[in-house]
Parts: structure tokens; sequence; C-alpha cells
């Protein structure tokens, strides 16, 4: 019973961490951004704009943005398009039967996808989706046109490509090779440094060079360059903002619940002194 436990556990482990490799792709730190209302707000009018066309976020409603410092006027105005009340819930227009014929797999509810997607305590759901959205090139053996290095072989295509701007990925990749002709031999493995470059149209070439004398570990390193980029570093800006309101929706009761705590621990301090004081007079007359 207990071995079995232990198994299960484990188990668990080998998941998570075969899971936070996240495709051997080290996620990127998202700006913490979940207390400012500038970014939330934009974060807001990207995420109404480009995701609810095929996403939706069923346990938010529209008027709940008025916790971010948009009013409701504000809301109607900029943000709802096809007839919705303010008062409604951010139900994406695409239904589960198409978004799965369309794509091969239906897009995810986004609610609480910043919670969901949490890889360990210190690489945070925000943090991958900070990546995610920021890690798309072209590839054209896909179906969508697109891959993604923090999601590899993703269904979704990148949405926001006019707003990045076109960019080439070159992937440097150093791994040991069986030199031919030494088959069960010594295994004399020499290294080599395959270098592939996705160029903005997604034609892929790659080519391979014998690294003589290399004592180092194997590795992969991605490089993008951009063809603009102060438009892709604005593109990095926008979706911190991004970031940020999805994962103040994963949990929109944070900032009051960081408030609170703060009146608890007062009240915790004040009550401290008192049963102090108290407690002293109770046992005065005793002694
Ligand atoms: C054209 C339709 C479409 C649009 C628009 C779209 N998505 Fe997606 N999205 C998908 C599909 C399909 C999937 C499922 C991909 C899969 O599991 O292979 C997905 C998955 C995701 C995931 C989950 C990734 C994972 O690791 O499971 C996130 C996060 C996400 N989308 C965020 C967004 C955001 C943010 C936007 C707006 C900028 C957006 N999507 C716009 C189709 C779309």
């Amino acid at each position: 019973m207990i071995k079995k436990l232990l198994c299960a556990l484990a188990l668990m482990i080998t998941c998570t961490g075969a899971h936070a490799a996240g495709g051997g792709y080290t996620l990127d730190k998202a700006p913490d951004r979940v207390n400012d209302l500038a970014s939330l707000q934009n974060g807001a009018k990207l995420f109404v704009n480009y995701c609810l066309n095929c996403h939706s976020a069923s346990s938010m409603r529209y008027n709940k943005l008025t916790d971010i410092g948009l009013t409701d006027q504000q809301i109607k105005e900029s943000l709802l398009f096809t007839g919705e009340k303010v008062g409604d819930l951010m139900v994406g227009s695409l239904s589960a039967k198409d978004g799965k014929a369309w794509f091969g797999v239906p897009p995810p509810d986004l609610s609480v996808i910043a919670r969901a997607k949490a890889q360990s305590a210190s690489v945070t759901g925000a943090d991958y989706i900070y990546t995610y959205l920021r890690t798309f090139y072209r590839d054209t053996s896909k179906p969508t046109g697109w891959n993604n290095l923090a999601f590899p072989n993703a269904g979704m295509p990148h949405v926001l490509w006019e707003r990045q701007g076109p960019r080439s990925m070159t992937e440097v990749a150093m791994h040991q090779h069986e030199a031919a002709g030494e088959k069960g031999g010594h295994g004399h493995a020499s290294w080599e440094r395959v270098t592939t470059t996705y160029d903005a149209a997604g034609y892929a070439t790659s080519k391979t060079e014998e690294i003589k004398d290399y004592n180092g570990n194997p590795s992969t390193v991605y490089q993008f360059k951009a063809a603009d980029a102060a438009r892709s570093a604005a593109y990095d800006n926008d979706m911190a903002d991004l970031t940020a309101f999805m994962t103040w929706m994963s949990e929109p009761i944070q900032q009051t619940r960081k408030k609170i705590g703060v009146w608890v621990m007062l009240f915790l301090g004040l009550f401290l002194i008192v049963a102090w004081r108290l407690n002293a007079s109770y046992w005065k007359h005793v002694k």
C-alpha cells in the first residue's frame, strides 16, 4: 500500500517535471502588472478583441470590468460589439463543436487558464501565457501554418501576428551522435551542431556541422529575429498587459484579498496587545 502511494507520488513528480520542461523551452518571467489598472484595461481590450472570437471566459461578466476601473459606459462603447449587455457573461461566438471541427481541438475556456497553467511554485501560469503568446513562429509544415516553442504543435494559430510583425526563428541544437562506421565500436561519439532557421514565411533550412573538441552538454537555444524591433517590443509590452488581465481574471478577488489580509494582520496585532494586558490583569490578584 505504502509502496503504491510512493509510486504514485514518484509518477506525479516525473509528470510535472516533464511538463515544466514545456517542450524544452525555458519560460520567460511575466512582468507583474496585476495591480496596474492601465495595464489591466489594455489587457481587457486585447482579450475581448482578439481572444473571444474563439475562446470564452464564461465565469466572467463584462460588468466585472468595473473592478479594474472601467465605467459601464466605457465597457459598452469599446468592448461590446454584437449586442451583448454589460451584465452578460464573456462567452465567445464559437461553439465547442465548430472549434473541434476547425482546429482539431476546441479552444479551452480561458477564465482560469492562468491558474491552470501554473507549472511549479516558482513558474506561474502567467509565465506560461506570457511566453506562449510571444513564441509563435511560422512553420509551413503545420496545419495552421504556425508553431509555438512553449506549446509545440499547438492547434492555435498566431492570431496577433500582425501586431507583432514578421519574425524568423533559429534553433541551434548541440548534440552527440555516433560517428559513422563505428557501429558497436568504442562508442566514440562526436558532436554536431544543427542550425535550423524558419524564415518569416515559415520555410525551414537546416545545416549540420561536425564539432570537434566539444566538451559541454547537449543544449538547444532559440533565437527570434524581428523585422521591426520596435513593433516587436510594443507587442511584448501588450502581451505583458494581456497576461496581467488573464491572471486577474483567473482570480479577480486577489486585490481585495490582499487588502483584507492587511486589515486582518492589524487586527491580530491589536488583539495580541489587548490579550496580553488582560492576561496580566486577571492574574494580578491570584499570585
Ligand atoms: C482562431 C481561434 C483562436 C483565437 C482567436 C485564439 N485562440 Fe487560443 N486557442 C485556440 C485553440 C484551437 C486552442 C487549443 C490548442 C491545442 O490544444 O492544441 C487554443 C489554446 C489556447 C491556450 C491554451 C494553451 C495550452 O497550453 O493549452 C491559451 C492560453 C490560449 N489559447 C490563449 C489565447 C489568447 C490569449 C488569445 C487572444 C490573443 C487566443 N487564445 C485567441 C484557438 C484560438
